[in-house]
């Protein structure tokens, strides 16, 4: 019987104790600490050596990775392009977010001449079955199982070689020879490790779905974000219908493109024009609201702010941001005060950003600014006008990157005017007619007076 020893392993961190502590010595949590049995490890003296294999760079040969199509181009998106043969994906989110739902959605393509093996630990076949119908997934090559047994599973992965296999979720898989429940840190992170290699070995792809934890972090370590190739978060508000997904870590593409979906009765459908979701349902002649084109990765997404500043019946004014960074709101709040002399001092402050998005790119300062700006004097903005720009702390307006597709977005979009930072303009190209009329200021109070212009434009 091989010597096992205790360890214990922050459940926020995973850094290793070899005794209990209230507190973590790495990271300062409390009350993370969760015992671990594990095998000692035992020199043994007649074990051959081990040797390291070195290649030359120029001398490794690759096959060009070979990418699957997952059906949903929006997620294919967020992956680089589809999904990486031999890859580890870990798909993260709230419970009921759509997780399973958008798994199994993918399944009707992925097992079209593949095959898929989807093992939930949560539901029964009866009850994947169920749901693969309220979806209208039937494909020839998949195959479903209800099971928690993770060496179970690799064997499977190993016996029958399935193309593509979905683990739902990672907290529910156990490995019998570890004591520790299953969802527990040295479960997840065994677990993990196991498909893992069974992913490498085998060139399957494997997608594993994670719990999140009340801090919005998947629940186990954050090692396990090291282990995996891609983290992807399902993001939304349950009570909204569509949802976000973003990738965290991509080793195959770029972290910075989202994915927009809608949850409807039949699952959830891609949405290809988020810009026409967000901006729908906009009020008209209300101050206050302004329209940003912000971009999410390569994609520019017209998004609309709210704010409203209300007289304030407390002796230190209430300052509260939803999808905007809450200091982000302070600083503009002081440059408003200080450059241009409108005083928020007695006035609560609230900012929204519709939809559920989260906004966290300077170029969305002008957007902010300018709806402060419009619900303190109580001034309506034109429903016809898009602003993007950064704000210096002089109340100076910065150029922006991405300042073409800014535009041509809003102008897709049916907006006639848009106000941008003066130092962006020599960006755009003079010889091409955007649709839609620039106006450019070098600080906030050009900003004010290009609204006062255009909003007499209007009247007459
Ligand atoms: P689910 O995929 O089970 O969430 P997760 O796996 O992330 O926990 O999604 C469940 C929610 O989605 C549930 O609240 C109902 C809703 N839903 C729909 O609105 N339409 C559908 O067709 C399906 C399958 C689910
Ligand atoms: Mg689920």
């Amino acid at each position: 019987m091989p010597k096992t020893r205790s360890v214990f392993i922050c459940s926020v961190c995973g850094q290793e104790h070899p005794k209990w502590n209230g507190r973590c010595n790495a990271c300062g949590s409390w009350n993370t600490l969760e015992e671990a049995v594990v095998e000692k490890r035992t020199g043994n003296a007649s074990a051959p050596k081990a040797t390291l294999t070195m290649s030359k760079i120029s001398g490794v040969d690759f096959p060009d990775e070979t990418r699957y199509k997952t059906g949903m181009s929006e997620l294919d998106r967020v992956l680089g392009g589809g999904l990486v043969k031999g890859s580890l994906v870990l798909l993260g989110g709230d419970p009921g977010i759509g997780k399973s739902t958008l798994l199994l959605q993918i399944c009707s393509s992925l097992a079209s001449g593949r095959t898929v093996l989807y093992v939930s630990g949560e539901e029964s076949e009866r009850q994947i079955k169920l749901r693969a119908d309220r979806l209208g997934v039937d494909a020839e090559g998949l195959y479903i199982s209800s099971c928690t047994d993770c060496d179970a599973v690799c064997e499977a992965m190993r016996s029958e070689k399935p193309d593509v296999v979905i683990i739902d979720s990672i907290q529910t898989m156990a490995l019998t020879d570890i004591q520790s429940a299953p969802g527990s840190l040295v479960q997840v992170r065994e677990c993990t490790g196991a498909f893992m290699r069974a992913a490498k070995a085998l060139d399957i792809s494997v997608f594993l779905v994670g719990h999140v934890n009340k801090d919005g972090g998947i629940a186990g370590p954050k090692v396990l974000e090291h282990i995996v190739d891609t983290v992807l978060y399902f993001e939304g508000d349950k009570q909204l219908s569509y949802r976000i997904l973003r990738a965290a870590k991509n080793r195959f593409g770029s972290t910075n493109e989202i994915g927009v979906f809608e949850m409807r009765d039949k699952g959830l459908s891609e949405v290809t024009n988020p810009s026409a979701m967000l901006l729908s349902g906009r009020p008209a002649g209300i101050s206050g609201i302004t329209i940003l084109c912000a971009m999410e990765g390569s994609r520019p997404i017209m998004a609309e702010v709210q704010a409203l500043v209300a007289k304030t019946g407390f002796a230190a004014p209430r300052r509260v941001s939803a999808g905007f960074d809450y200091n982000r709101l302070c600083v503009l709040l002081a440059v408003l005060e200080k450059r241009t002399g409108y005083s928020f001092g007695g006035y609560d402050v609230y900012i929204n950003i519709i939809g559920g998005l989260k906004i966290d790119e300077p170029a969305s300062d002008l957007a902010v600014a300018l709806a402060l700006y419009s619900g303190l004097c109580d001034k309506v903005i034109g429903e016809d006008i898009a602003v993007f720009g950064e704000i210096g702390l002089g109340g100076e307006l910065r150029a922006v990157s991405h300042i073409r597709q800014r535009v041509r977005e809003a102008a897709r979009m049916g907006f006639d005017k848009c106000i941008v930072p003066k130092s962006s303009l020599k960006e755009l190209d003079k010889s091409e007619d955007y649709g839609i009329a620039i106006y450019g200021a070098a600080n906030l109070k050009q900003a004010f007076k290009v609204l006062e212009a255009v909003a007499g434009e209007k009247k007459e």
